[in-house]
């Protein structure tokens, strides 16, 4: 909600949390007058205790589907990303990064959340990539404006530590 606010996205924004499962980031949102969020996800069941929790005549759109299959029918203001593309390799995140291109608006914006160089090298069973902020920046290009960056520890409910980078940056064109 930090980057949110550094990057002046007002509530009237269209916004898209992709991976969102079942963050709470919708319900912190719609609390501040968001009045058009999207959230996506590839699990109907994360996706579906967000849907229970947030309930229903809420203006949010939920979109079950996987990312990089998915064709966007529009674009968002904001786009954010809390720990999907550090499970991309290779290929993928070329598709990532396309997908970005179309789905955000020119003068849109991201923030993005991946482990950091010290934080786990899987999560899920499934290997992750760590990124410094730096490479964040340079997977975004020269097309975007870094506005911030952060190092975030986070506790999850098991009792581990994540160690996470954060960038919210601002598309030019
Ligand atoms: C580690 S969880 C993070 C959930 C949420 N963003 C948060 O911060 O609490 C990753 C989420 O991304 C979803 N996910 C991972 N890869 C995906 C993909 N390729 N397409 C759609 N959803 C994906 C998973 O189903 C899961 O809900």
């Amino acid at each position: 909600m930090e980057l949110l606010d550094l990057l002046g996205v007002a509530a009237n924004a269209a916004v898209i949390d992709v991976g969102g499962g079942a963050s709470t980031l919708v319900d912190r949102l719609l609390d501040r007058g968001f009045s058009d969020v999207t959230v996506l996800d590839q699990s109907p069941a994360a996706l579906n205790i967000s849907q229970q929790r947030v309930g229903e005549g809420r203006p949010v759109a939920w979109i079950v589907h996987e990312l990089l299959s998915w064709a966007p029918e529009r674009r968002y203001d904001l786009w954010h990303d809390r720990a999907v593309l550090h499970f991309l390799a290779g290929a993928e995140i070329d598709t990532y990064l396309m997908l970005l291109d179309r789905a955000l608006a020119t003068d849109g914006a991201i923030i993005l959340g991946a482990f950091a160089p010290d934080g786990p090298q899987e999560c899920s069973g499934l290997t992750t990539r760590r990124y410094a902020a730096g490479e964040l920046a340079l997977l975004l290009g020269a097309r975007f404006e870094v506005v911030a960056q952060r190092r975030e520890l986070h506790h999850t409910p098991g009792g581990v530590v994540q160690s996470f980078t954060w960038i919210a940056a601002r598309r030019k064109n």
